[in-house]
């Protein structure tokens, strides 16, 4: 109710301030509806929905981040669209908005859907075929349902509809139709394209998570037809200043758009020209070949380039430039017990139970950001080696390899970076600024961000989940204990759907009629194994260094354990 009223205010707030600024699209038609196409005034090339407002003001509002980096891999934050909330993922390494639309065939049933036809937003629109917003001379896929007169790439669910289709390095797409509708952040809103899925493949879907916002610039939001980037709508729609910056901790963190947070940070911003390809698409700095581990350089010959992208979990080097490093580990941190064994522990997102007394033996890594090294990158063991979440003891190495780097990157630092460093995305001056992150930016965490059994239960342990009202609030525990319905942690068989609340509570009746905890420890442990094992990765390419393999300690490093990195690939511009 509360946000309801919230919301309402906003519109009565926003309207009248849209109402002067919007130049009506044209040759828009509603969705699903078979009308032909109304024709109006024409609109230059660029997609231009607002005249841009008060420049000089300065907007910022800050939002709540979701996720977090071994839990759930990703981070996200709620956005409404035409009024409905929808989870995105925020992904500072691409650029289009996509979501799930509710005629959608393939998507996720947990997913929070976008009804066209539900939006309280005047600006509502799919757009048209034919309309000279679906870029023309671009039907030469064989992804399209159909050519408009001008080439344009039309929708294979609906041939008067514009097409999209956003596809990954790694073949996982999402396709549907262009829409326009309200895009309402914290306490901003403004019209945005955006891509309305109608299907998607399995591997672009994620449990807690709906649709992606892309943040980088718009060369990358080409799916076939060319949209800027919501971000960038809304900056030019003046509701927003043209920079942003993102804190991330374990559990959850804070986005701020429009300026720098300087309440997260506890040293200065330093900053690092972007090196922008032309036209922009990542953002990209320039890396020295040298890598600081410990008191030695290590050389990286292909190091040259490297993004920032809080849609990548952990850092992403090539298969080679791991060899680099693990040879340099091997030769002199053997110290560090099983680092040396054969295989080493030491491989790409593999998780070990490792002792503090361990972890600190290990190097600090650094990277040299920056042509002339205006920032030095510092990743202490404790950044690297990310702890486990729901494993005790566990650490995971917070660096990936990819057979081959794409997108002329070198590295990309993702979140394992990011929850050291507060980052200012700073379009506006061309650069990236980094500064230390006061402890827990995510502890602001308001547990009614979360909705459903698993994101509140399984993502933020201080939350709990009711059972009754399906709502997520603050863990109100005594002696450890979250009575029913209320229920807190891997216990909660969110997997079961409607399903767990009734299982729950038999088994808390029966636990707490009958049996002891000795029995409930059990099931919680086999169930537990079992959602861990359901999650657990492929095994990863083994790394053979020969020579100066050396035995310690017969540690129990043998079966290693992998956290589950999301997306390390980079979209796809459609030809
Ligand atoms: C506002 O911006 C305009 C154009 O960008 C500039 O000419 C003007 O001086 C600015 N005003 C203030 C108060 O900064
Ligand atoms: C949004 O909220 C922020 C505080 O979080 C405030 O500074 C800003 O002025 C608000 N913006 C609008 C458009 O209401
Ligand atoms: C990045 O490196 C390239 C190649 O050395 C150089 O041309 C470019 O000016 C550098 N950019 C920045 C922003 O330092
Ligand atoms: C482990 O080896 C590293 C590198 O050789 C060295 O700097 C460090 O002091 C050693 N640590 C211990 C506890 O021996
Ligand atoms: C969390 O958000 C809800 C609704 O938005 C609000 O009523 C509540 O006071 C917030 N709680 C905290 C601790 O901020």
């Amino acid at each position: 109710m509360r946000s309801f009223i919230f919301h309402l205010g906003l519109v009565y707030l926003l309207v009248p301030l849209l109402a002067v600024r919007v130049s009506l699209p044209l040759e828009l038609k509603p969705p699903r509806k078979r009308t032909s196409p109304t024709s109006s005034r024409g609109i230059p090339g660029v997609v231009r929905l607002f005249e841009p407002a008060l420049p000089n003001v300065s907007r910022t509002v800050s939002v709540d981040l979701l996720g977090g980096i071994t839990s759930v891999g990703e981070y996200y934050t709620r956005i409404l669209i035409g009024g409905q909330p929808v989870r995105v993922q925020i992904d500072t390494g691409s650029s289009t908005l996509a979501l799930p639309v509710a005629g959608c065939s393939r998507c996720l049933p947990t997913d929070q859907r976008y009804n066209p036809l539900l939006s309280n937003s005047q600006h509502r629109r799919t757009v048209s075929c034919v309309h000279e917003l679906c870029q023309p001379d671009m039907c030469a896929s064989h992804h399209c349902g159909a050519c408009s007169a001008t080439d344009a790439c039309c929708a294979e669910h609906d041939h008067e509809a514009c097409a999209f289709r956003l596809t990954f390095g790694d073949g996982s797409y999402a396709k549907g139709e262009i829409m326009i509708d309200t895009m309402t952040w914290g306490n901003i809103s403004a019209p945005v394209v955006f891509g309305g899925i109608l299907d998607d493949s399995k591997d672009f879907q994620r449990e807690m998570v709906d649709g992606i916002l892309g943040m980088a610039y718009k060369s990358l939001a080409c799916n076939p037809t060319c949209v800027e980037p919501p971000f960038q709508q809304m900056v030019r729609a003046g509701v927003i200043s043209d920079s942003f910056s993102i804190c991330v901790t374990a559990q959850g963190g804070r986005l701020m758009l429009g300026d720098f947070d300087n309440s997260l940070a506890k040293t200065p911003l330093t900053y690092v020209p972007l090196a922008l390809s032309d036209p922009p698409s990542y953002y990209t700095v320039n890396v020295s070949n040298k890598l600081t581990i410990g008191d030695r350089d290590l050389v990286i010959p292909s190091f040259r380039a490297g993004i920032l992208d809080s849609g990548t979990t952990l850092i992403v080097v090539s298969e080679n430039t791991f060899v680099l490093i693990l040879d340099h580990m091997l030769r002199h941190y053997c110290n560090v017990s099983g680092l040396c064994h054969d295989p080493s522990w030491f491989l790409p997102s593999a998780c070990v139970p490792l002792p503090a007394e361990e972890l600190e033996k290990m190097p600090t890594f650094v990277f040299h950001l920056g042509s002339r090294g205006e920032f030095d990158m510092q990743l202490r063991p404790t950044d690297y080696m990310l702890p486990m979440t729901g494993r005790p003891g566990y650490r995971c190495v917070g660096i990936m390899a990819m057979k081959e780097m794409q997108g002329g990157t070198d590295v990309i630092f993702g979140n394992t970076v990011m929850q050291r460093y507060v980052t200012h995305y700073d379009r506006k001056n061309k650069r990236l600024g980094f500064a230390e992150a006061v402890e827990g930016c995510g502890e602001t965490i308001n547990c009614s961000s979360y909705t459903q059994c698993r994101e509140c239960a399984g993502a933020a342990p201080r939350c709990a989940f009711d059972y009754r009202s399906h709502t997520c609030h603050q863990a109100q525990t005594s002696l450890g204990i979250v009575p029913y319905p209320h229920c807190t942690g891997a216990s909660c068989l969110c997997r079961l759907g409607p399903e767990a609340p009734l299982v729950f509570g038999f088994l808390a009746g029966l636990v707490s009629a009958i049996i002891t905890g000795a029995i409930t420890l059990l099931v919680i442990a086999l169930y537990s194994r079992r959602g861990f094992n359901n999650a657990m990765h492929e095994h990863p390419p083994s790394y053979s260094i020969g020579g100066d393999v050396m035995d310690e300690d017969q540690d129990d490093f043998d079966d290693p354990q992998y956290v589950q990195p999301r997306k390390k690939y980079m979209p796809v511009p459609s030809e």
